[in-house]
């Protein structure tokens, strides 16, 4: 029987630009991708019937049935690939979790991720990158962007990848895991009504004016961030730092408050930028180097502003196989 073994990375915004709602319940956005090195293992092998494990950071959040999503990459992959539900296409998936669930680090996504490139070298499926990223986005938004890594612009939802053509730098990044958790759904949602009351004449959609039709605000096209670009491409974490954006940021501290405090001591302990992750709750900051991320690791640990805080640097490699285990 073999084994096979992958690591995936979390993931952090540098930018996440939201769009209006799609008729799909989805938003167009623009975002940047960053791949850390925060990393999760998934490993797989054959079994009489699909089944996931899940141990570490987390785990009991996990949903351990076919809700799971990495259980639904690999049935994501066998339907592409025309392997059935028995005999030696089942998997057995353990999942051993660094990375924190509903965290705003794509932690689920990564896995997902992980579970399609670790069923494509067991199955020997033989997909390229290319193709299993098509599979990815079938899964999730951001599970493509933990099958390529790195640094890359996400269009549509998300899945529509382009990898940023910068030159290799490595950046030192403090993250402050909160003591709770967020729902990606309802921080949209947040994001939606917050934009509807502060839409001219403050009126939510379906709140017709002088009974005229409903008109609900269509906030402008979002566009990819030319500080961010122009950042990476100079390799400058100071203007990266200044750089930094996100419209979920807002809801996101309007459903977690303390996340203003979090931010606040990460900016006064000297981090060139401070943002949400994704939907969040976490919260990173930009250090300067490595001996700076270790003193901002500390002050923030000390002033008692997060559940707990890790080091990471970016970018980092997409789900890669790290071992291939005949027993
Ligand atoms: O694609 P995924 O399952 O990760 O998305 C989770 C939820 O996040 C979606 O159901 C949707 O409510 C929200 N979402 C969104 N627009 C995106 C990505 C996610 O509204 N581009």
């Amino acid at each position: 029987m073999t084994t096979v073994t992958v690591r995936v990375p979390a993931k952090i915004n540098l930018q996440l630009a939201v769009g209006p709602l799609r008729p799909d319940g989805y938003h167009d956005l623009v975002t940047v991708f960053h791949a850390i090195s925060l990393f999760d293992e998934v490993a797989v092998s054959p079994a009489e019937a699909d089944s996931v494990a899940v141990s570490g950071e987390g785990a009991a959040q996990v949903p351990a049935d076919a809700d799971n999503l990495a259980l639904r990459a690999v049935a994501a992959l066998r339907a592409v690939t025309g392997q059935r539900d028995t005999g030696d296409a089942a998997v057995a998936v353990t999942i051993s979790k660094r990375i924190p669930v509903a965290a705003g680090l794509a932690g689920g996504s990564a896995d997902a991720a992980a579970a399609l490139v670790a069923c494509n070298e067991l199955w020997r499926t033989g997909l390229s990158q290319q193709e299993l990223c098509e599979v990815a986005a079938t899964v999730g938004s951001d599970v493509a962007f933990a099958v390529l890594g790195g640094t890359a612009v996400g269009r549509g939802r998300g899945e529509r990848l382009t990898p940023a053509l910068v030159p290799a730098a490595q950046y030192h990044w403090v993250l402050a895991l909160a003591d709770g958790s967020l729902s990606t759904p309802e921080v949209y949602g947040t994001l939606d009504r917050m934009r509807a009351l502060l839409a001219p004449g403050g009126r939510p959609p379906g709140d017709p004016p002088h009974g005229g039709p409903a008109r609900p605000p269509i906030p402008p096209a979002p566009e990819l961030s030319t500080g961010v670009m122009t950042a990476l491409r100079a390799g400058d974490p100071e203007r990266l730092g200044q750089s930094l954006s996100n419209d979920l940021q807002a809801p996101a501290i309007a459903m977690f408050p303390a996340l203003r405090k979090t931010l606040a001591a990460g900016r006064e302990f000297g981090a060139l930028g401070a943002l949400v992750s994704g939907s969040g709750p976490t919260c990173f900051f930009l250090a300067r180097g490595a001996s700076h991320a270790t003193d901002l690791a500390v002050s923030l640990s000390g002033a008692g502003v997060c559940r707990s805080v890790a080091r990471a640097t970016g970018p980092a490699a997409g789900a890669t196989v790290i071992g291939s285990l005949a027993s």
